[in-house]
């Protein structure tokens, strides 16, 4: 550190001491207030600014003049924070400019975007939350902080704990889904395995849920679209996972790009301030979305940049990311009384908070150790885990006549597709720093799975995609070549089984992949059908990021597999499933339907004024397809049976303070070990609101052998029947509920009881 940044900080130190006998020096609070108050109005807009790595930092200095400009603004300790830059290499010596030569030393702290994984890939998060398995996905975090750690990153940008309903939505693959109370329950293992026990410990990292708030509800699933809810939705379905995150310690937030009510997200103060750090207390900082602060100028909501600075400021956006909004503008706008500098010293603590609680203020480099980026990253360990959680994600979706598993130790396989000999794909979108085509492929993992006496062919079929295949282009997919169907049929003639890989291309979705249409792209879907023709003995293995409409697929397949985009272990995994090394146990964490037409689709939808067929047309309903999913949330089949006994109450009527147990009985009725999911719903039949058809309160991983059974036991109280309520507030309403335990959302037996206390749905229903 520089001779004059240490004599500023030691005499700070020595101040605060002297001033007064109790101070504790040490205490994070204090530390903040005694570096603030040596800080310029330019030094603490400094750490509200963030850079991308545009240039090498660890090369020679920048030439162009963006480059050299920021070189300059990180040495004169006006950038506070960078992203996308990795590697212990790369991230010291980017510290060493502001540590070294800045007046007064303040360490940037380095985010990047670490989704599912740093480098060994963990399958993507709405796959991982097929497993509905809270410790994997705790663990599956831990390592990707472990490795993010350990290659000089502090802070990922995750968890992603968008909702979503709507499949057209290309980065419905980065959260958890379609459900409050699951994305709740994933947001919270997500935070606890970045951050771990403790943000100072050497492998954790700060976590950032996003996006704050609504950003999966863009308007007919487009992209970076508008997004129009009321305050019940955005209270009931949107804001839980945040919320949840928020009090497991999340500590950041990145708010969003769109707009919400007329409101773009980043400039919005009920969104940031009231709900975020008002109501729900969060000491954390703000991050903008990528220039979202910039974008205030083109959604229309303010004149220019300056405008858009003050507006987002006083919104709660702390930190601007790469928008150059607030270093160009906050200190004039300061010095014309036009913000008021407490903002900016509100701003500036909570980002310093967090820098000391990384323990970056006691050494900057402590993240920055060679020996251990080279020891942890991609260890055996690492991929073994990711192995483990890969095959908890899969989701069995149809098994006709068990066809699945398959003998590992006789016969023929004729493995099809292009997606099954690719080792790009199942690496997914958002990979962090993923060594490109290093993903066990399905035809690799079938290999290594079975015995020499099983004869394995592979024919490609059809390319899925033509030309580049790359995170920031555009796709162009295969609607032509045909060629290879030929020898991909003669392949399936000839073998006693096929397993013909379908679905997405990494980049098929994640950010800006929004489609009109969710079935097969390409000629996939001509493939399957010549394919199965040729072969009825046909499992289709799919990898995609989003629910796909398998209308026509699921009329003839036998066997369908979701794997979604697995990870650095795909085909081991997807292969210790297909021959019966692990019985699957993943659910669906969002519905599949029948046609795109349906989206959005979500299970815990409300059920409106005409709900059923009263023997004319007038009802809700499509007149050529159905209401409901082809696939529900919550499903998923087993190599084993399970069969559920009547649900039981401890009592027909519960009150606020009390608990109500709710039981049933769970039996392996099958031939193997498996895991069921156990899903209990509820349904508040009367409220001063509408409320949804079903809503998850609960569900439980158990573990049965064959034959064995186990009594589940679930407790209810007030506060899991809470909602938004017309009085605009969390509270429980009293009257009857319908609450169902059952092995999906479409599966469920149901009993009934009353709350007897809490308020009355009927009251003044007026806010
Ligand atoms: C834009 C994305 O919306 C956000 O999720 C991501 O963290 C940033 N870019 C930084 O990569």
């Amino acid at each position: 550190m520089k001779t004059t940044a240490i004599a500023v900080l030691a005499a700070v130190m020595v101040a605060l001491i002297s001033a007064c006998g109790e101070t504790q020096p040490n205490d994070p609070a204090s530390r903040v207030e005694a570096l603030l108050g040596q800080m310029t109005l330019e030094e603490k807009i400094g750490q509200l600014n963030q850079y991308s790595n545009t240039f090498d930092i660890t090369g020679p200095p920048p030439e162009d003049q963006v480059g050299r400009v920021r070189l300059e603004r990180i040495r004169n300790g006006l950038v506070g924070s960078m992203l996308n830059l990795a590697g212990v290499e790369e991230t010291r010596r980017a510290q060493e400019q502001a540590v070294e030569h800045s007046r007064l030393g303040i360490p940037m702290i380095f985010g990047l975007d670490v989704v599912h994984g740093y480098r060994t890939m963990f399958p993507i998060p709405l796959g991982e939350a097929a497993s509905w398995d809270l410790e994997a996905i705790e663990r599956s975090a831990r390592i990707a902080a472990t490795e993010a750690a350990a290659a000089g990153i502090h802070w990922t940008f995750a968890p992603v704990v968008d909702i979503a309903h709507d499949a057209r939505w290309g980065r419905i693959m980065e959260g958890a889904g379609e459900d409050p109370f699951l994305a709740s329950r994933v947001a919270e293992a997500r935070v606890r395995g970045f951050q771990g026990r403790d943000l100072a410990s050497i492998d954790t990292v700060a976590a950032c849920a996003k996006h704050f708030a609504a950003y999966g509800f863009a308007e007919a699933g487009r992209e970076y679209n508008t997004v129009e809810i009321s305050e019940n939705t955005l209270q009931n379905a949107v804001l839980p996972p945040f919320k949840a995150a928020v009090d497991a310690g999340v500590a950041t937030i990145m708010n969003a790009f769109n707009e919400i009510g007329g409101i773009p997200a980043t400039a919005n103060s009920h969104l940031q301030r009231e709900i975020l750090k008002g109501e729900w207390g969060f000491k954390g900082f703000v991050v903008s979305d990528w220039d979202s602060i910039g974008e205030l100028t083109v959604h229309g909501v303010a004149a220019d940049l300056r405008g858009a600075a003050a507006m987002a400021i006083a919104a709660g956006s702390d930190m601007d990311m790469q928008g150059e909004a607030y270093i160009s503008h906050l200190a004039d706008l300061v010095r014309s009384g036009a913000v008021s500098e407490d903002l900016i010293d509100d701003a500036v603590r909570r980002i310093l908070r967090v820098k000391f609680q990384l323990g970056l203020f006691d050494d900057p480099y402590r993240y920055c150790d060679a020996t251990r980026e080279q020891r942890v990253i991609l260890s055996r360990e690492h991929l073994d885990a990711a192995r483990d959680v890969a095959r908890r994600s899969i989701v069995l979706l149809k098994n006709d006549n068990d066809l699945l598993p398959l003998d590992a130790t006789r016969g023929s396989i004729a493995v099809i597709g292009a997606l099954a000999a690719d080792k790009d794909t199942p690496l997914g979108s958002w990979r962090a720093r993923a060594l490109p085509g290093s993903a066990v492929s399905l035809h690799e993992g079938i290999r290594a799975a079975v015995g020499d006496d099983v004869e394995i062919t592979y024919a490609e079929g059809a390319p899925l995609t033509v030309g580049e295949r790359s995170f920031l282009h555009e796709l162009t997919f295969n609607t032509g070549d045909t060629s290879g169907f030929a020898a991909a049929v003669a392949a399936a003639e000839a073998a006693d089984t096929v397993v013909i890989a379908l679905g997405e291309e990494a980049y098929q979705s994640g950010e800006a992949r929004s489609q009109v249409d969710i079935g097969l792209r390409g000629v996939q879907q001509q493939l399957l059908e010549q394919v199965y023709a040729a072969n009825p003995n046909t499992v289709v293995v799919l990898m995609n990021g989003r629910p796909l409409a398998l209308d026509r697929m699921a009329a003839n397949a036998p066997a369908i597999l979701e794997t979604w985009h697995l990870g650095s272990e795909a085909g081991h995994a997807i292969a210790d499933v297909l021959f019966g090394n692990y019985n699957p146990s993943g659910r669906l964490p969002v519905s599949f339907p029948y046609h795109v037409g349906q989206e959005p689709l979500y299970y815990n939808a409300k059920g409106t004024g005409r709900p059923r067929s009263r023997g004319d047309v007038f009802w809700s309903h499509y007149t050529d397809a159905p209401n409901r999913a082809l696939f529900p949330f919550g499903f998923g089949l087993s190599y084993t049976t399970f069969e559920y006994s009547a649900v039981e109450l401890s009592a027909d009527e519960l009150a606020i303070g009390e608990e109500l147990t709710v039981e049933v009985t769970v039996e392996n009725t099958g031939e193997r070990s498996g895991t069921e999911v156990v899903q209990l719903y509820v349904r508040d039949l009367v409220g001063s609101v509408t409320r949804p058809v079903k809503e998850l309160k609960g569900f439980r991983l158990i573990e049965l052998e064959p034959g064995s059974e186990q009594r589940v036991r679930f407790i209810l109280t007030a506060d899991d029947l809470a909602f938004f309520t017309a009085r605009g507030r969390w509270e429980a309403e009293q009257g009857e509920f319908a609450v169902s335990i059952g092995p999906s959302s479409e599966e469920l037996t149901e009993k009934r009881f009353v709350l007897t206390s809490g308020c009355e749905p009927s009251a003044q229903n007026v806010r």
